[in-house]
């Protein structure tokens, strides 16, 4: 299958049904099943949570109340108590699945460990005791800042055995991102490595968190947990750094999980906003352990004889919902591998496909675009017939790249499942079911059962077929946040207070914008906001303004998304410099550079433009669409009337 016939068949009203072999097998096996369940769902969301609830999850203490809705904010089985490191790991132990393996693993250099459910139990368990040892108590906030080893998946089902809710922040984010993050939470213990293996260098991870917490930087931070990866030196400070296999290898692997509060706080994870400051999203144990165990069930259709791997980090809600919590609560094996293509191997996700037979295979559309790019010899050159479905998450997905995956990694014969979610919704909410949904390239389809979505105007009016509005959620969830950390004002105004119904029902607005065709199928156009979404990774233009000005050389920043065929959208920074600067290469490298200090690598801007001017408005607000029509090379398009200094455009564009 070439590159060229995928262009020529290339077609938005294509469809692709489940195959009947599919359908079968499936747990849902048809569209009248969805169709049906969804109906149920939707007239009476409260029972149908509550009958799954009942049948799919262990819980301690059964909850007196389905659901509590003070809008915004929601409470899912009210007086339930439950703990998700019981339901993923102790109850598949007195089944056969004792002996299965739960962790497939394998580090970047090609080291690989498995770990069954009974061996994962019992690491989990032991780790538990370590952290009660140092201290941590229920309710204690926790950092985990890993490499993608098995360790940080035993830390965050540890924090989850005893109640300590975790932070998990992104291996790639800088000591200045991590010390704004555990200073937020407030986080008693952190957990690190050494290092990790990228792109086969080492990341010194020990020494970031040794710079974020330097100087009293995180004050509430008492201990440092060092798992040894790489084995480079590292400096520990005696009382307060230990290495986690000494304090392991003498722990109990005795440790009964707490009894939690169905409400009680799982963890707390950090999504950038479009105001400066990340915003702490958190999620709570029971509403969020069931929304996440039965989208993995439905959704990935995981069977017992399955690999599953998403590619995912657990630094990021994915890693968190989708190789954790969701597939080890339904007794899956979930494989999680440390490296990610890179020059000296590009093709390593389809060894590894290979290697482990992998059946469901979890991406992003910028890491497929990205192989497309690197033509199909390197998946030709390996056996990928384990596949059976095929998953995308992150941003919207162009049809040629659905094309391409479908073609060439599913061998045509693979559904795909175009997931969309976010951080702040817990799980996937609008998604096929691959063995009940037609799909169509490009679009995310229909929602989950029991997840009333609709394409809306400001004043929650549904909009008409193929007319663009705003993503709303019109009831509550059980997978849905709960407030942002200390601070339920923040939750509030950034997802409650856009759309504004007439008749006082509260809608959460998403922040993207979307179509509905036809049929009822969603088409996402991204985000409304100020947010760049850069190989998958969400960020705030602000965050990447702020570090900007942060340099000295800097006078002010405006930051855009500029569509990029890879990355989705490559930030474009335009700049004015203080007086006694002017713009030179070196200058420019250095701004990259200090960008990618204070934030990571990942923020580091693909363009910074210097200019003397920044469009504004007359109330001083810079006008990002102008930015961003320059940034991409376009026309100036729409209104420029509340623009200041028309004159400025002129400027730019000479620039
Ligand atoms: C934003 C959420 C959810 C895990 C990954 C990112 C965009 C995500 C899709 C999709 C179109 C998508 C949205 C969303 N997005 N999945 N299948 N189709 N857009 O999590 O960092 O919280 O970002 O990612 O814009 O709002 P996140």
């Amino acid at each position: 299958m070439t590159t060229n016939t995928i262009e020529s068949v290339l077609n938005e009203n294509r469809l692709f049904p489940p195959s009947p072999e599919f359908s079968q097998n499936a747990y849902i096996k048809s569209f009248e099943d969805y169709k049906q369940i969804y109906e149920k769902a939707k007239a009476d969301p409260e029972s149908f949570w509550a009958e799954l609830a009942e049948k799919e999850l262990h819980w301690f203490q059964k909850w007196e109340k389905v659901l509590d809705w003070q809008p915004p904010f929601a409470k899912w089985f009210v007086g339930g108590k439950i703990n998700i490191s019981y339901n993923c790991l102790d109850r598949h132990l007195t089944t056969w699945r004792k002996n299965k393996a739960a962790l497939i693993w394998e580090g970047e250099p090609g080291d690989t460990r498995t770990l069954t459910y009974a061996q994962l139990h019992r690491e989990v368990c032991q780790f538990a005791n370590v952290l009660k040892q140092l201290g941590v108590h229920k309710g204690d906030r926790v950092g985990i800042y890993m490499p993608m080893i098995p360790e940080s998946a035993i830390a965050m089902l540890a924090c989850a055995r005893i109640g300590a809710p975790h932070t998990v922040v992104f291996g790639g984010f800088s000591s200045e991102a991590l010390k704004d993050r555990l200073n937020d939470a407030e986080a008693k213990l952190v957990i690190t490595a050494d290092g990790g293996f990228r792109k086969d260098k080492v990341v010194a991870l020990k020494e970031q968190v040794d710079l974020a917490i330097a100087d009293n930087g995180v004050p509430s931070v008492e201990r440092v947990l060092v798992v040894q990866r790489t084995k480079e030196p590292v400096t520990m400070v005696e009382g307060r750094d230990y290495w986690w296999h000494e304090l392991q290898k003498e722990a109990s692997p005795n440790c009964p999980a707490e009894a939690m509060d169905s409400e009680d706080m799982l963890f707390i994870l950090y999504t950038s906003g479009t105001t400066g400051k990340p915003k702490g999203v958190v999620h709570t144990t029971g509403g969020y352990n069931l929304y996440t165990h039965l989208t993995t069930k439905w959704i990935f259709d995981v069977k017992d004889d399955d690999v599953y791997w998403c590619t995912a980090d657990v630094g990021w809600i994915t890693g968190h919902s989708y190789i954790v919590y969701g597939p080890l609560s339904n007794g899956a094996t979930t494989l999680m591998y440390e490296g990610v293509p890179r020059p000296s191997n590009p093709g390593c996700f389809w060894d590894v496909i290979e290697k482990y037979g992998v059946n469901i295979f979890y991406t992003a559309p910028t890491a497929i675009r990205a192989f497309m790019k690197m033509g199909d010899g390197l998946p030709n050159a390996r056996n990928l017939s384990s596949l059976r479905l095929l998953g995308s998450v992150g941003e919207p997905i162009n049809p040629e790249a659905w094309m391409w995956y479908h073609q060439v990694i599913g061998g045509e014969k693979c559904p795909i499942v175009d997931t969309w979610w976010q951080t702040e919704t817990g799980g996937i909410m609008i998604t096929p079911l691959p063995g009940a949904t037609t799909t169509k390239p490009g679009s995310c389809t229909l929602p989950f059962p029991g997840i009333i979505a609709d394409v809306v105007d400001l004043d929650g009016n549904p909009v008409n077929v193929n007319e663009g509005g705003y993503l709303v959620v019109k009831h509550p969830w059980p997978g849905m946040m709960r407030t942002v950390y200390k601070n339920p004002e923040r939750f509030r105004n950034s997802y409650w207070e856009h759309i504004y119904p007439k008749d006082g029902q509260y809608f959460y607005f998403a922040g993207d914008g979307a179509r509905r065709d036809e049929e009822g199928y969603f088409w996402v156009m991204g985000r409304v906001d100020d947010v760049i979404n850069t190989s998958g990774h969400r960020l705030g233009t602000m965050e990447v303004e702020s570090a900007l000005v942060s340099h000295p050389a800097v006078a002010e920043a405006a930051v855009v998304g500029r569509p990029d065929e890879v990355k989705g959208e490559d930030i474009y920074a335009f700049v004015t410099l203080e007086n006694n600067y002017s713009p030179s290469d070196e200058l420019m490298k250095e701004l990259k550079d200090h960008v990618a200090k204070e934030i990571g690598a990942i923020a580091r801007p693909g363009t910074i433009h210097f200019t003397d001017v920044l469009p504004k408005t007359r109330s001083g607000k810079i006008m990002r669409r102008l930015l961003r029509n320059l940034a991409a090379g376009q026309e100036v398009a729409g209104d420029t009337s509340t623009l200041e200094d028309v004159g400025v455009l002129e400027k730019l564009r000479g620039g």
